[in-house]
């Protein structure tokens, strides 16, 4: 029997814009591959590389995609499918788009302090550095004078859905300041170095298109005195509705506000092969993912109801470190009347829940629910922590009809454990 304060929480079902039409191929995903798994869905990727491809038309152009979102192998070649390079920020990045396919000359390594080995290893790679501190310039001058290089500026305009996630601005550590640009020209003459590019990025999930202005203003005004360039980075930071009912960034309003201008830029910058980039990661991927996770203990205590889950803050930590909101749904009961609750994970702290104090179709225990809106920052920033395994991945494919796909199954704990002690023994199945 339930206590009676749920009987009274229940409501009637509300219209819900952001319940999955991939519902029930959901569910055969959770079916055939268990809880808690990844699942990214191909056409939504396809789509939105479309929609901002369709948004910047007119632009000589290059698309990046910010692999540190989400490098799943199969969404990175979805990615070079399409078409498009990639920004990377470790060598580990680098070595993964490398090992997928994507050519020297489509890559961009921007990690920042990075290590003179790094920049060896980007450099002989044939791939071009992104540099954003005057040190790091300095040496790499040093090293390979006459060479051609990207130099992130720090526009002093940054933005963000949290504060974590602001990359420009004067508390920032990314980009050399503006107000610097007569050192880095000091730098770049004094090693004969070619500034073939100047980037920026100023934060991430931003849906304000002013915002993004303010900030390509003063890069293009810095870029308007280096006649060499062959690339302007404006970065990524396109920013996705999470909330059901939000507004999309409006790309329309970004097409008049910024593409014009840009193309007013080009025509009168005496570089005659200036191409526009951007580097987004959350617009591309985010919206294609789902955390498919099962509900193992319903608690009723203090007043809450808890729907307790077999995943948690170790697959997902953006509720936890951003109160990042994300949409739940119960696909094994969309029907339920409304109950309120607070979905949480099994890791043991308190930070770890996906949802608080959430309307939610009726939840029952064995009931999986989708977390929604994770492709980009889930499985990216996922741990090992409380030596719990990883989530599985699996990957909707576009061709209709076509079953879900698993992309890496889940380890057992013993397989992480065997795993774990093999490292730190150097035996490929040890005890200690
Ligand atoms: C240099 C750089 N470019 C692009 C991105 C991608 O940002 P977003 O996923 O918000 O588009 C980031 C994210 O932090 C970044 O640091």
């Amino acid at each position: 029997m339930l206590p009676l304060f749920f009987e009274a929480s229940f409501r009637m079902r509300a219209p819900d814009d952001k319940f999955p039409p991939t519902a029930s191929r959901l569910l055969e995903a959770a079916e055939a591959f268990g809880t808690p798994t990844y699942v990214y869905d191909e056409a939504v990727v396809r789509a939105r590389v479309a929609r901002l491809r369709e948004h910047l038309k007119g632009l000589p152009l290059r698309l990046l995609y910010a692999m540190k979102a989400n490098a799943n192998p199969a969404l990175l070649k979805i990615i070079r499918e399409e078409g498009l390079g990639v920004d990377v920020v470790s060598p580990g990045e680098m070595e993964l788009a490398l090992r997928i396919g994507f050519l020297p000359e489509r890559i961009l390594f921007s990690a920042n302090n990075m290590t003179d080995d790094e920049m060896h290893e980007a450099h002989g790679q044939g791939v071009m550095l992104n540099i954003g501190e005057l040190s790091r310039l300095a040496r790499f001058g040093e090293a390979y004078p006459g060479a051609e290089v990207c130099v992130r500026l720090n526009p002093a305009v940054g933005g963000g859905h949290h504060a974590h996630v602001v990359t420009g601005g004067e508390r920032s550590k990314f980009g050399i300041p503006v107000a610097d640009l007569g050192r880095v020209r000091a730098l770049l003459r004094k090693h004969d170095l070619r500034l073939a590019g100047l980037h920026q990025h100023i934060g991430s999930g931003i849906m304000s298109t002013s915002l993004i202005w303010r900030a390509v203003r003063v890069l293009l005004e810095a870029a308007r005195s280096f006649d060499e360039l062959s690339f302007i980075n404006l970065g990524g930071g396109f920013g996705v509705p999470y909330r059901p009912g939000e507004r999309p960034l409006d790309l329309e309003n970004f097409h008049r506000a910024i593409v014009e201008p840009l193309k007013a830029f080009r025509a009168a910058h005496p570089s005659p092969d200036l191409t526009f980039l951007f580097e987004p990661g959350r617009y591309f991927v985010a919206e294609a993912g789902a955390l498919l996770t099962r509900v193992n203990t319903l608690k009723a205590a203090n007043g809450r109801l808890f729907a307790g889950t077999d995943s948690g803050m170790n697959h997902l930590i953006r509720p936890a470190i951003y109160d990042a909101y994300h949409h739940v749904v119960n696909l094994s009961n969309p029907d339920g009347p409304l109950r309120t609750y607070d979905v949480v994970g099994n890791i043991c702290e308190s930070g770890d829940y996906f949802a608080r104090d959430r309307e939610i179709a009726e939840i029952r225990e064995g009931d999986v629910l989708a977390v929604l809106d994770v492709g980009a920052y889930g499985l990216s920033m996922a741990s090992l922590y409380n030596l719990r395994p990883l989530p599985a991945e699996a990957l909707l494919p576009a061709a209709p009809g076509a079953a879900p796909r698993l992309l890496r199954p889940r380890r057992s704990p013993r397989a992480l454990i065997d795993a774990f002690l093999a490292e730190h023994t150097g035996r490929a199945r040890a005890t200690v």
